[in-house]
């Protein structure tokens, strides 16, 4: 073996833990030479077998002596540490007569650690055991201690043993093969256990993150790292990270084994970090969990008073360097469903079960500063006190500040903090800075000066104060050409450059590298390289010009000349000045480029230069004006000792206006009059005027307020110089309620306690529009505002008349929580919803609110999301909410509303209607006679009435104008939440079309355009929903001749649509699939088109035996973006278009789908709002199912859930990785999270090979046996996966030929998949008949038998002519394989006693032509008599009937037989009042009125002539052969057609028969007018046929296809 070095650490007395790389040989031959036995076992689990086991089976091979080794390998994963894992490895062992002197080796991560460690202290009670760890975690932690557990479904490690190693092997060439993210999850503990016990293994955790990486990922070859002399400085630093963290621990287990007291310090983070895993596991891992505890708990330390920001400044931004989650808001946290239950009640509850607590008190090891913990054990901390840290919410419990007088600094400012340390660092001597801002530049900074050996760094009181021993401007190349990483800090990286500059020769080939992250390598510097170029600097871009990283050669800064372009930066000209006194020669700087960027910022680099001891000058030209020209002499920068870093200014506007508010004192102990930041005169210019006492020195300002509600306006206020301060100025401005001083008086008539802030127009575009969330928050509290240009006025008010209560949302601003917390100061609870966000600036506000300021700070826990109801989601109670609906004038709310209360069955009133009668005078006139206002005011009063005595079963038709008025708004907006707003939407070119000709409503006075574009975002902003009025592109292109129905199409379409929609909004009925019932298949057809509009006339043969179609809102473009290249966004106004064109074409369901570049599609991956845009949009508009990708945020689906309306979410899941396993853990997770979100469950996977076929079907079974199952569409892309396809029953996505593209690959066709069912035995070849005589010439056969062929559907539709209904009929409909059948004349009544039930249809009309075998759920079989032929007739006059005609006053029905019962219940059915009924036979009549007794049925004796003087009919059946008719009076053998039958305007006439083709009455309808319309018998069999398959097949019958072959055979027939 060659030389190994190993590092020993000692635990229990014993150097028992050996370190290093590639230590197997050296493994195997210390366990057999020192722990003799006949039997070796090692136990592994097969991730780390198949990478690891070979490598201990050659060594054991070769190792001298029989003993024997086994090996035994479990699953990977927590599951595998159960009791029966454990029964597992016992029985192998006991199987192959292991004995007491068996050793086993756990080879693996903690799982096996803990489980083997287990077996072996209960195995023939106790063998020795070896850990062999290879994650972190089980290096620094689990296999360290002797605690061995498993878990039970009682929860995680409560059965277990302590049970110590012989030996532990951490072997750190192990993690080379471990997946980053269970490295990171190490990391947490290593950090962890710096953390609270070794501040110097923090800072080297902290500053080498980068280094620590690269050495797990650069594999080592040749075993490099066994033998010391091999070993690289990554793999030496990774090496005494692991032996230093177990170390620690080692000696914390010594002293305490049984965990009793000071072992307890190794839980910092997890009494939190539990709890949160708990409820997240298994999607996070235990350290992701810990991280965050670890902050949250360091938080609990600060609010305690106890620790410093500076340390949780420190271990946040260590823990994110590892790629851990540092809080609950977190992406990776946030996006899991499990999320939404990490309610504070929740943590807490869970914590109550800690091991670590005494009785009900729970303890939380509470840091005093990195690397010291408060005591040597968990602290008792009190609920309240984790709950305050816990909840996202807090509110400020008003009272005089106990700490006044208040003396207290704000924190450092940023660009001061960069300054000065740098500074200290360059200068000779020893400064403490106080008051440093951490942040990440000041923390790159450090690491960068540490490597350039120029300074050194150090804490003291407990972080508050770092001491900088400056290296007098004496820089080194780091040692070993370390590059100097930068992360992302921005300002370290500019800085920095020109300090590079300086550092003096070693070697002439030695360069220092400074680079950063992805983001840093694009942020430009070009222009300081530049400059230092031209100046003499060696200076090479390493990757791409004009960014880091960069190559800076020794050589010290030349100085004399510098030119530098400073339009840019100011940290460019900031960079050049500091460095600039170690120059060769005193330096000019000379700044190009025209407009310097900043002054302000120049001038504060120059006025600190001047602390630390060196003046620069400003040239000035001969008229005395500034050049943009520095001098600045050749020196060294002295170290005060002690430099004050300045505090933020805005920060200290809130400390001091809560002294203002609340009457307080509060002293900022380092701002003053000579502060560089304009905020600074926030004290002498606002607060001053609002009747403060101000004293202001050069370093301090103190204010303290008048007594309680003693403040002042102070009229105008321009605050330019200190924009950010202006919230806080308006919370002031909110309360001070008394007028200004004289001289501040606003002349100009505004209200006597206005403050007008202006100057601050540039706050609309910061964290949020800021001026709006102050109008909107104040608002909330009662307080009036007004916006202005350039800012806003605030009307103040007595404290008393504030709303109390308010929720301020804090639109993730930092100024805005804090200015608010002021005023929660002073208003009774107060909540801020979002109290994280002042962490930009002012991390420990709140504790600082209460531990220097004096008042309390409770934490609030808001409502989850969940809760929260929306504006379109009427719910259960609601479907019976009126609709109201409103759009322009002329967008046909009217016709659409009364179309909309005939299909539900409502009444409808139109406001306009309602108003003429109330006022008794046209609407016209009285805007004539009262004007405008009064009208608006009339109007709004009229919604109100209507709402208030119609708010049920209603459709309300509004006037245009009435979205005018907020009143009406704010009323609309109201009855959105509640029932469906519908804004009808038509394009406004129509619009002024159609108001051409109107008159009867005033006219605008103004040009149309305008009024709808002033209205269009009012319309929007009040509805819910919107119907899209669409005739655009129908009437644009050729649609409508070509459509492939036979009749006149667009009035039914319009009505049906009118229908489904309303249906829809109310939730009455909307329009599902029904296929999607459990035991049913059901399809949806793909569209891939960019505009679907040409593939529209071919829409019903595409859709032919799907349920849906879906829409691919991703891939939709415009004609005119056709060739645009790249991720697109469809605008709405298109997607609209493609809908309300989509839908007046087919009755199906849309599925409305975008998928992103990533999830297969167009859409841009990062458009995630714009995507949720169109889902919103999706749900105005009513569309069915929504599919959205579980990736997207969670809070947005969230969102979306709570608006969804009726529409149903399909929450899908693809993996394009190809990675998942249908047998696997993950899939069951995304199961889960899309069943949480979804009311439709979509997973689709890759397949390799036709077994992930079977796999994902048996995944399909076993979730779909869950009691709460929903529907789940499951398959596998590929050729590999078509057999998935074909199996999937839920919404299995089909392409047709037609189509231009298919939407994924391996995806079939609705008949192929039928064909494939088929041939599995998935489908039985059915048989159907047609009873009755004489039938040879039916066209049933022809109808049928093309529709099945058409959906590949592998049935027969046959002929079965019988003289009666017996035993032949008998047995054909018990057949097994009998798939329904037609029943014609003779035996639409003979057949009913067959049967075993009949439909209530069929049963009042007395006939069947239709039978279904039904299978009941025992699995018999049921005959169901239906009857389709009235169904046919009312299709057909519906079809046919003239929109403006939409309730028939009358009918007419020639004939009284068979057929005639279903024409009467057909007509009753449509609601049509009164049906004469002409019969030659008035006794076979007369039966026909006694068999409806609730119809209204007249006996007409004489054609023409109605009787009681009632209204001629508008739909006119003749039931009787053709031959039986006649327009001739002489004719005496048939029924005399004169032309007055037909005296009504226009209307519908049907004629039964089906030959001639052209019946008497038809001729006699077609010559009497055009607004008469016909219906032929065959057209009324088609209808009534389309019926009878979809009730045989379920699938809606391909109507066109079939319709044309029954046309062709008709026609060859006649
Ligand atoms: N006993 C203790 O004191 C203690 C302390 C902390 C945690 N634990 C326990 O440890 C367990 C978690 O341990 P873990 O995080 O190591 O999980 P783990 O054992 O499940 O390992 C994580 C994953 O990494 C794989 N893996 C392990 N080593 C690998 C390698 N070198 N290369 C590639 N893949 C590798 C594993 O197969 C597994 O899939 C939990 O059960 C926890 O309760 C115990």
């Amino acid at each position: 073996m060659s030389v190994v070095d190993v590092r020993k650490v000692s635990i229990l007395g014993k150097e028992s833990i050996h370190c290093g790389f590639h230590l197997v040989p050296y493994i195997v031959k210390t366990v057999t030479e020192t722990l003799p036995s006949s039997t070796y076992v090692l136990i592994t689990d097969t991730n780390v077998g198949n990478l690891h086991l070979h490598s201990f089976h050659t060594e054991f091979d070769k190792a001298p002596g029989n003993a024997r080794f086994l090996t035994y390998v479990v699953a990977p994963g927590e599951g595998s540490k159960s009791r029966e894992g454990k029964a597992e490895i016992e029985d192998f062992l006991l199987l192959n007569k292991c004995t007491r002197d068996t050793v086993i080796l756990a080879l693996g991560g903690g799982v096996i650690g803990d489980l083997v460690g287990f077996v072996a202290a209960t195995f023939m009670r106790g063998v020795r055991f070896v850990q062999i760890p290879t994650t972190l975690l089980a290096m620094v932690d689990s296999s360290v201690g002797g605690k061995t557990a498993i878990d039970t479904p009682h929860g995680k490690n409560l059965i277990g043993a302590f049970w110590q190693p012989e030996y532990i092997f951490i072997d750190a060439a192990f993690l080379e093969t471990l997946p980053a993210r269970e490295f990171s999850n190490g990391m947490a503990e290593v950090v962890k256990t710096a953390a609270i016990w070794d501040e110097k293994e923090f800072a080297a955790l902290e500053s080498r993150a980068a280094e620590i990486f690269a050495a797990i990922q650069t594999p080592s070859t040749d075993f490099a790292g066994r033998a010391s002399a091999t070993r690289s400085p990554a793999q030496q630093l990774l090496l005494s990270v692991i032996a230093g963290s177990i170390g620690v621990k080692a000696h914390i287990v010594t002293i305490d084994e049984r965990e009793t007291g000071l072992r307890n310090l190794v839980n910092f983070g997890h009494t939190i970090g539990h709890a949160i895993e708990a409820v997240l596991t298994p999607a996070m891992l235990h350290g992701e969990c810990v991280s965050v505890g670890m902050i949250l708990e360091a938080e609990v330390a600060r609010q305690l008073g106890v620790l410093s920001q500076v340390a949780i400044g420190r271990l946040t931004r260590c823990l994110k360097a590892y790629n851990l989650p540092v809080s609950l808001s977190d992406p990776r946290i946030t996006s899991l469903p499990a999320s939404s239950s990490l309610s504070v009640e929740k943590l807490l509850d869970i914590m109550k079960i800690d091991k670590k607590n005494s009785g009900p008190q729970k303890k939380i090891v509470i840091l005093s500063r990195i690397g010291a913990t408060y005591e040597q054990k968990a602290t008792v901390v009190a609920d309240l006190v984790i709950a305050k840290t816990l909840s996202e919410a807090v509110k400020v419990v008003p009272a005089f500040p106990s700490k006044s007088p208040i003396r207290m600094a704000t924190p450092g400012s940023k660009s001061i903090s960069n300054r000065a340390l740098l500074l200290a660092a360059l200068a000779s001597g020893t400064c403490r800075l106080k008051n440093l801002l951490h942040s990440d530049d000041t923390q790159v900074m450090m690491n960068a000066l540490v490597e350039l050996r120029g300074a050194k760094f150090d804490w003291e009181d407990g972080g508050e104060t770092l001491v900088v021993t400056g290296g007098a401007g004496s820089l080194s190349v780091p040692k070993d050409n370390k590059e100097i990483y930068l992360g992302n800090a921005g300002t370290a990286a500019r800085f920095l450059t020109t300090v590079c500059t300086l550092v003096s020769a070693g070697s002439a080939e030695q360069r220092t590298v400074i680079t950063g992250n992805a983001r840093m390598k694009q942020r430009p510097i070009g222009p300081l390289v530049d400059a230092l170029r031209a100046n003499g600097s060696s200076i090479d871009y390493v990757e791409s010009h004009g960014c880091l990283p960069l190559s800076i050669a020794p050589a010290g800064l030349k100085g004399a000349h510098i030119r530098l372009a400073a339009s840019v930066s100011s940290q460019y000209v900031s960079s050049v000045l500091l460095c600039a006194p170690y120059a060769a020669e005193p330096v000019t700087l000379e700044l190009t480029g025209g407009q310097v960027i900043s002054q302000p910022y120049i001038d504060m680099t120059i006025a600190m230069m001047k602390t630390f001891g060196i003046d620069v000058e400003r040239v000035k030209d001969d008229s005395g004006r500034l050049l943009d020209v520095y001098r600045i002499p050749k020196g060294v920068y002295t170290n005060p000792s002690i430099y004050n870093i300045e505090s933020d200014a805005s920060s200290a506007t809130y400390p001091l206006a809560i002294a203002a508010i609340t009457g307080a004192t509060c002293t900022i102990t380092n701002i003053g009059s000579a502060s560089l930041q304009g905020d600074a005169r926030f004290a002498k210019e606002v607060l001053e005027p609002m009747g403060c006492k101000v004293v202001q020195t050069e370093t301090e300002t103190t204010v303290t307020g008048p007594p309680l509600g003693q403040l002042k306006a102070i009229g105008l206020v321009d605050m330019e110089p200190m924009t950010d301060a202006f919230l806080t100025a308006s919370v002031l401005a909110a309360v001070a309620s008394l007028p200004p001083n004289e001289e501040r008086t606003l002349r100009d008539g505004s209200r006597p306690t206005t403050t007008r802030i202006v100057g601050i127009a540039n706050q609309r575009v910061k964290e949020c529009n800021r001026i709006k969330a102050m109008i909107d928050e104040l608002a909330k509290f009662g307080v009036e505002t007004l916006e202005l240009d350039d800012g806003l006025e605030v009307y103040g008010k007595p404290l008393s008349e504030l709303k109390e209560g308010v929720s301020v949302r804090c639109y993730d601003d930092h100024r805005v929580a804090m200015a608010f917390s002021v005023l929660g100061s002073v208003v009774k609870d107060t909540v801020i919803e979002e109290k994280r966000c002042v962490e930009k600036t002012w991390p420990n506000w709140w504790d600082d609110l209460a531990n220097k300021i004096g008042l309390e700070v409770e934490g609030v826990e808001l409502p989850s999301v969940h809760g929260l109801g929306s504006a379109s989601r009427p719910t259960e109670d609601n479907s019976q909410a009126s609709v109201i609906i409103i759009g322009m004038r002329g967008s046909g709310k009217t016709f659409i509303g009364e179309l909309a209360a005939t299909a539900l069955g409502w009444q409808f009133l139109d406001a306009d209607a309602v108003f003429e009668q109330k006022h008794a005078i046209g609407v016209r006139e009285f805007v004539q006679k009262n004007g405008w206002p009064a009208f608006r005011a009339a109007e709004t009063e009229i919604l109100l009435e209507l709402l208030a005595h119609n708010s049920q079963r209603h459709v309300l038709s509004l006037g245009g104008g009435i979205v005018e008025t907020q009143a009406a708004r704010d009323a609309l907006k109201a009855y959105a939440q509640k029932g469906p707003v519908v804004h009808v939407v038509r394009e406004i070119d129509e619009i002024i079309t159609y108001l051409g000709e109107e008159t009867a409503r005033p006219a605008y006075g103004e040009p149309v355009v305008d009024v709808f574009k002033r209205r269009q975002p009012w319309f929007a902003e009040c509805c819910s929903y919107e119907f899209i009025n669409y005739t655009g592109v129908l009437s644009s292109t050729d649609v409508l001749a070509e459509d492939d129905s036979k009749t006149a199409p667009s009035a039914l379409s319009i009505r049906d649509e009118v229908s489904r929609f309303f249906h829809h909004v109310t939730g009455q009925r909307p329009n599902y699939a029904p296929n999607l019932a459990k035991g049913r298949r059901s399809y949806f057809l793909c569209l891939t088109y960019p505009d679907i509009t040409p593939a529209l006339p071919h829409i019903q043969k595409m859709t032919a035996g799907v349920d849906a179609v879906e829409l691919r809102v991703d891939l939709l473009r415009p004609s005119q973006d056709f060739d645009k290249l790249g991720p697109y966004i469809p605008p709405t106004a298109y997607v609209n278009n493609q809908v309300a064109a989509l839908r007046h074409k087919t009755t199906l369901p849309i599925i409305f789908t975008v998928r992103t570049v990533s999830q297969g599609g167009h859409f841009p991956d990062h458009a995630e709002k714009e995507a949720f845009e169109l889902f919103i949009a999706a749900v105005r508009l009513g569309i069915e199912y929504i599919d959205v990708e579980i990736s997207w945020s969670e809070k947005n689906i969230l969102d979306l859930i709570a608006r969804k309306g009726h529409s149903k979410i399909i929450a899908s899941w693809h993996d394009w990785s190809g990675n998942m396993h249908w047998d696997g853990t993950a899939v069951e997770v995304k199961h889960r999270i899309a069943h949480e979100y979804g009311d439709i469950v979509k997973i689709v996977g890759k397949a390799d090979g036709i077994e992930d076929n079977f796999a994902l079907h048996q995944f399909v079974l076993r979730m779909q046996a869950a009691p709460d199952a929903k529907p789940i569409i499951a398959i596998n892309m590929g050729v590999q996966g078509q057999m998935s396809r074909i199996l999937n029953s839920t919404f299995s996505p089909v392409t047709h030929p037609l189509l231009p593209t298919k939407a994924a690959p391996g995806q079939l066709s609705f008949s192929e998949i039928q064909t494939a069912l088929h041939l599995l035995g998935q489908l039985p070849s059915k048989r159907f008949f047609l009873f009755g005589t004489p039938i040879a010439h039916s066209m049933s056969p022809t109808l049928h038998n093309t529709a099945f062929e058409a959906l590949g559907l592998p049935h027969k539709y046959e002929l079965f002519e019988t003289a009666t209904v017996g035993e032949e009929i008998k047995a054909a409909i018990t057949l097994p394989h009998f798939g329904g059948a037609s029943v014609t004349i003779p035996f639409k009544r003979d057949i009913m006693p067959l049967l075993d039930a009949l439909s209530p249809d069929a049963e009042v009309i007395g006939a069947v032509n239709t039978v279904i075998p039904v299978t009941r759920e025992d699995g018999s079989t049921m005959l169901f008599g239906e009857n389709t032929d009235w169904r046919g007739i009312t299709q057909s006059i519906r079809r046919a009937l003239p929109a403006r005609m939409l309730k028939p006053q009358a009918g007419l029905i020639i004939g009284a037989g068979g057929t005639s019962r279903a024409a009467i219940y057909a007509l009753w059915k449509l609601g049509v009042p009164t049906i004469y009924l002409f019969n030659r036979t008035e006794s076979s009549a007369q039966a026909l009125v006694d068999a409806f007794p609730d119809v209204n049925i007249k006996l007409v004796q004489e054609l023409g002539k109605w009787p009681d003087e009632g209204p001629a009919p508008t739909i006119i059946i003749s039931t009787v052969p053709a031959s039986a008719t006649s327009l001739k009076p002489s004719a005496s053998d048939a029924i005399f057609l004169r032309s007055s039958i037909l005296s009504a305007p226009g209307g519908v006439v049907i004629d039964m028969a089906y030959k001639p083709a052209e019946t008497p009455l038809l001729v006699l309808a077609k010559n009497v007018g055009k607004e008469w319309r016909t219906v032929k018998g065959v057209e009324v069999l088609l209808e009534q046929g389309y019926e009878q398959f979809h009730l045989w097949t379920g699938r809606y019958c391909p109507k066109s296809i079939v319709a044309d072959q029954v046309w062709k055979a008709y026609s060859m027939s006649a």
